[in-house]
């Protein structure tokens, strides 16, 4: 490992994208949120976490992205170990590596579309005209290039979440987390949606999403369920060797751009 180097997307080249082992995390009054929870998930997979309302599934997904820490047992995001990283090294793993999707979307209300992307770059010290530049690219990965001036209330729901969706993966973060991403939408909308995290997938970004949509989660390469804070199924990996979903590579690539500092956006 990389001793007190920063945190790279990259970590250690062969880890796992996530690795629990023994993970707790318990509250005061004897609440076991996550309990004993062991998991491996690959680069490049697309896995869907279910289980009922109270299971453990946003406190995982909150640790996976290292928003919370484990009470018990260690959380490896690409070989980087969590819990021995300081708050300025978490900072720039989620930065660099990490995008979040959330049900609510979170917009910056009043603010257009491109903006709202460009702001998912906005730690990142790329100046203001190539991070415009690199969210309008977003943008047209996500479909929707014609609505860039549009703000947050002249888009539809749907719309919403793939601004949402480009700005968390405007910096072309290895892994993406998605906690409920389809639980405002109607079916089409939902269903636009999971399209969009399925091409990224296909581009070799590792996928986790949260939903409660039985049907969307069958239809995901592996399903993780939960419930009292333990993973009671799994069905694993889809294959060995075809983690990527017998994508062209199992290996983090950049989906919507170049990394930081090597130029214009390409296209
Ligand atoms: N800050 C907290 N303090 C105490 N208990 C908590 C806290 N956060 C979560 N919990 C408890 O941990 C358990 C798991 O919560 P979590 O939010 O992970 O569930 P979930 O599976 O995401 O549910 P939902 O489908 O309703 O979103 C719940 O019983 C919850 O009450
Ligand atoms: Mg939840």
């Amino acid at each position: 490992m990389r001793g007190n180097a920063e945190p790279s997307v990259a970590g250690a080249d062969d880890a796992p994208a996530v690795e629990f082992t023994g993970v707790g995390r318990h509250y005061p009054g004897g609440v076991r949120a996550l309990d004993g929870v062991d998991l491996r998930v690959e680069r490049g997979e697309m896995a869907a976490i279910v289980g009922p309302s109270g299971s453990g599934k946003s406190t995982m997904l909150n640790l996976v992205g290292t928003l919370d820490a484990p009470t018990e047992g260690a959380v490896r995001v690409f070989g980087h170990d969590v819990g021995s990283l300081g708050d300025d090294q978490l900072s720039a793993l989620r930065a660099r590596s990490i995008g979040f999707v959330f049900q609510q979307f979170h917009l910056a209300p009043n603010v257009r579309a491109l903006d709202n992307v460009a702001e998912g770059l906005l730690y990142s010290g790329v100046p203001l005209r190539v991070r415009r530049a690199r969210a309008a690219e977003a943008l047209e990965r996500v479909g929707l290039a014609d609505r860039a001036g549009h703000r947050p209330h002249e888009l539809s729901g749907g719309q919403k979440q793939r601004v949402a969706i480009a700005r968390a993966v405007v910096g072309a973060p290895a892994l993406l987390l998605a906690d409920e991403p389809t639980g405002a939408l109607d079916t089409v909308s939902g269903a636009a949606v999971l399209e969009v995290l399925d091409e990224l997938h296909r581009g070799g970004v590792t996928v986790i999403v949260i939903t409660h949509d039985r049907e969307l989660a069958d239809g995901l390469p592996r399903r993780v369920e939960m419930r009292d804070g333990r993973i009671v199924s799994d069905s694993g990996p889809p294959a060995a060797g075809t983690a990527g979903g017998g994508g062209p590579s199992p290996v983090p690539v950049a989906v919507v751009g170049p990394a930081a500092g090597s130029g214009e956006v390409a296209r």
